[in-house]
């Protein structure tokens, strides 16, 4: 077996050869015009080495990656009392899907569906309005990371069902602040931009037990909904593909974990019918293939 280093490299020169790349998402403009060309892998050891290729260093909107983030942020806040409000089992739908909800009481089914995650940012709300910049800025160890204010504005502008979502979950009482509020902590959250080097590093506490971001018991948790919901209902194929807890965005980014071991996160920003990376999925595949790294 290759050791990562070349295994990474061998995975960067296989997937600049292929044209199958998926479409962009196209709901705002920032991510319509991205060239789905674009490719970037990075790679962050727990002995302390950092393997990058392609536009590794490249910021992209990392839309639903950041959904990781609230939730570990969250389980600090309120411990498994968040599990009242929230379930943890894959949903089966689309990830914008609100069709359990009204069967399921205003529970959603997971933190990183976009019900979940406005429950997650609701609880974070109950304790203050700016910590998760600070958050995810301690994680990455990088104090640049920030908000793009032109795609937070565009989630805002053609976010019709994010908003039904949020009064829907307030109807049934499991949203304590006022909708807006919540939504537009929600608007932001979908706006964060990043690297594959800054994804991959910001991850790392996911592979080394928790670090100074969580303890080894959220890890291991994260690490679970991750493998389970991370990627909405491409979930199974994923584990049976790429074999590692996962999260995507719908902008292609993609970061995995193999706890104890390393991190890595992908960008192509072609999705897949499900929306996630076609690309980045195809790339972690390999990765795990060629390193006989996997959870299993
Ligand atoms: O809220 C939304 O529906 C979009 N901003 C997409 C979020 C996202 O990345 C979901 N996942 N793949």
């Amino acid at each position: 077996m290759p050791e990562l280093e070349q295994a990474l490299a061998e995975v960067a020169a296989e997937m600049a050869e292929r044209t199958d790349r998926g479409d962009v998402a196209t709901y705002i403009p920032q991510l319509g015009k991205v060239d789905p060309m674009k490719f970037g892998i990075a790679a962050v050891t727990n002995d302390g080495r950092v393997i990058l290729a392609g536009d590794a260093d490249q910021p992209f909107s990392i839309q639903s990656v950041s959904k990781v983030f609230t939730l570990t942020l969250a389980l600090g806040k309120v411990g498994d009392a968040l599990w009242h409000r929230v379930g943890r089992e894959p949903s089966g739908n689309p990830f914008n899907s609100i069709v359990q909800l009204e069967h399921e009481n205003g529970i959603p089914r997971n933190p990183f569906i976009n019900a979940g995650a406005l429950v997650v940012l609701d609880a974070i709300l109950d304790h203050g309005d700016d910590l998760l910049l600070p958050f995810i800025r301690e994680a990455a160890g990088d104090d640049s990371i920030g908000y793009d204010e032109m795609v937070a504005q565009a989630e805002r502008e053609t976010g019709h069902r994010n908003r039904a979502m949020a009064h829907f979950l307030k109807s049934f009482g499991n949203l304590h602040n006022d909708a807006d509020r919540v939504l537009d902590a929600y608007f932001h959250l979908c706006s964060i931009s990043m690297s594959c080097l800054e994804l991959a590093a910001s991850f790392a506490f996911l592979a080394t037990g928790g670090g100074s971001i969580a303890t080894p018991r959220q890890a291991k948790r994260v690490n679970a909904v991750m493998l389970t919901c991370g990627v909405y209902d491409e979930a199974g194929d994923y584990a049976y593909r790429v074999g590692l807890p996962a999260k995507s965005g719908v902008g292609g980014g993609v970061v995995a974990v193999m706890p104890d071991r390393f991190t890595a996160a992908v960008w192509s920003p072609g999705l897949s019918e499900k929306g996630n990376s076609l690309a980045g999925t195809m790339a972690l595949e390999l990765l795990t293939t060629k390193t006989g790294m996997s959870v299993f």
